[in-house]
């Protein structure tokens, strides 16, 4: 079995991955933490200063290439993966059940207001365009959608634990 989340910045694919992995067994893998350890870096501000966002998004392809087949995991993604369509399909073509964790930009604002550690939300407007951008391509990929702005973080996990237990 292999889960992937996809989702905008803040929606909480990190902490997600981590609870689901640990509440069904699986092991979990952060593609942001990949990419860094890929590009020698520390952080994403580091690897845009590196090779800009270019070099992020040629890593995540690499790195999905690697890690599609793998089993038994869930795999947190960046925000950004759904820009280049061989992401997704690397790991759909492995089987793959792609969650897209849906927030509403005004839930992302207020979880992100004192966070600076995502070079592409640095002014909400700008940020806004991305995530308009991004939506219909968040719902293209997934299998399921889930709403994630009110519910707490087991809540949510119940609901993909029980859809996963339907595969
Ligand atoms: C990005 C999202 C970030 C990270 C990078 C770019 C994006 O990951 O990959 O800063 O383009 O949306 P998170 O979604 O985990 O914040």
């Amino acid at each position: 079995m292999q889960i992937v989340l996809i989702g905008f910045m803040g929606c909480g694919k990190t902490t997600l991955a981590q609870h689901l992995s640990q509440s069904q067994g699986l092991s979990w893998l952060e593609m942001d933490a990949l990419v860094c350890q890929k590009t020698h870096t520390q952080n994403m501000h580091e690897v845009f200063a590196k090779g800009e966002e270019l070099l992020l998004r040629e890593a995540e392809i690499a790195i999905a290439k690697e890690i599609a087949t793998q089993q038994n995991v869930v795999i947190s993604t960046g925000g950004g993966v759904v820009l280049n369509k061989i992401v997704l399909d690397y790991f759909k073509q492995a089987g793959a059940f792609v969650f897209y964790l849906h927030a509403n930009f005004e839930t992302i604002v207020e979880r992100l207001r004192t966070d600076r550690s995502r070079p592409l939300f640095q002014d909400a407007i700008e940020a806004k365009k991305l995530y308009e951008f991004r939506l219909p391509l968040y719902t293209h990929y997934a299998d399921h959608i889930i709403d994630v702005d009110t519910r707490s973080v087991a809540e949510i996990c119940l609901e993909m634990q029980e859809i996963i237990c339907g595969l």
